[in-house]
């Protein structure tokens, strides 16, 4: 579990299904990540909790977490630190920092305040560098990379085999290349 002022981070349960399909099944939301295609049924809520651990890899301080407000204890979104899969024939490995926010959590800086642990979390555990990377129009998301302080590598193929917006933030003491 992770503490912030305002939020704990925790891994997430089956009795997230019903948030996190509510999240999901929008398209404002699912259009910026993957394919692109909103979740249709309660059942991807639960393969999607049911696969977050192999997501973490053998990575300790990786995982996918639901994001939950203390005031309300409501699960306002989800925020990953997870390994990055490289492109095809790309030969890296790196470590992503991602968010979701269910709309109705939208705009309280929620994304940035979770996202800021998970930086913290992975420099702790010694990773040298993070990225994050974006569909190329996604606005709302590349402000909170911004708001984090990470630097925009521009238009980047190395992961994911598509072209998207990337972001690096480099751990304390490390040279920016
Ligand atoms: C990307 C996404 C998480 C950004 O959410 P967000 O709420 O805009 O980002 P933050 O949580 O950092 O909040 C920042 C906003 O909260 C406002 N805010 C209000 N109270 C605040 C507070 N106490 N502290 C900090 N910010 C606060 C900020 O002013 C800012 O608003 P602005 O953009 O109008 O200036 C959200 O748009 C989303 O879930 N989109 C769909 C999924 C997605 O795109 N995921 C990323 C894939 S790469």
């Amino acid at each position: 579990m992770i503490e912030t002022e305002r939020l704990v981070l925790r891994l997430y349960t089956h009795d997230d299904a019903d948030r996190l399909f509510d999240m999901m099944r929008r398209i404002e939301v699912a259009k910026w990540s993957g394919e692109g295609v909103p979740m249709k049924t309660i059942d991807e809520a639960h393969t999607r909790i049911d696969r977050m651990p192999s997501r973490a890899g053998d990575r300790p301080e990786a995982g996918v977490f639901a994001v939950e407000r203390k005031d309300n204890g409501v699960v306002a979104g989800m925020a990953v630190l997870v390994p990055i899969p490289a492109s095809k024939d790309v030969d890296r490995e790196d470590e992503e920092i991602g968010w979701h926010l269910h709309p109705d959590s939208w705009g309280n800086g929620f994304a940035t305040e979770a996202a800021s642990a998970l930086v913290a979390r992975g420099f702790a555990a010694g990773l040298t560098e993070l990225y994050a990377v974006t569909k190329p129009d996604n606005g709302p998301s590349q402000a909170v990379c911004r708001r984090l302080g990470m630097e925009d590598l521009g238009l980047r193929t190395d992961w994911y085999d598509q072209e998207l917006r990337a972001f690096c933030l480099k751990g304390p003491g490390e040279p920016v290349k």
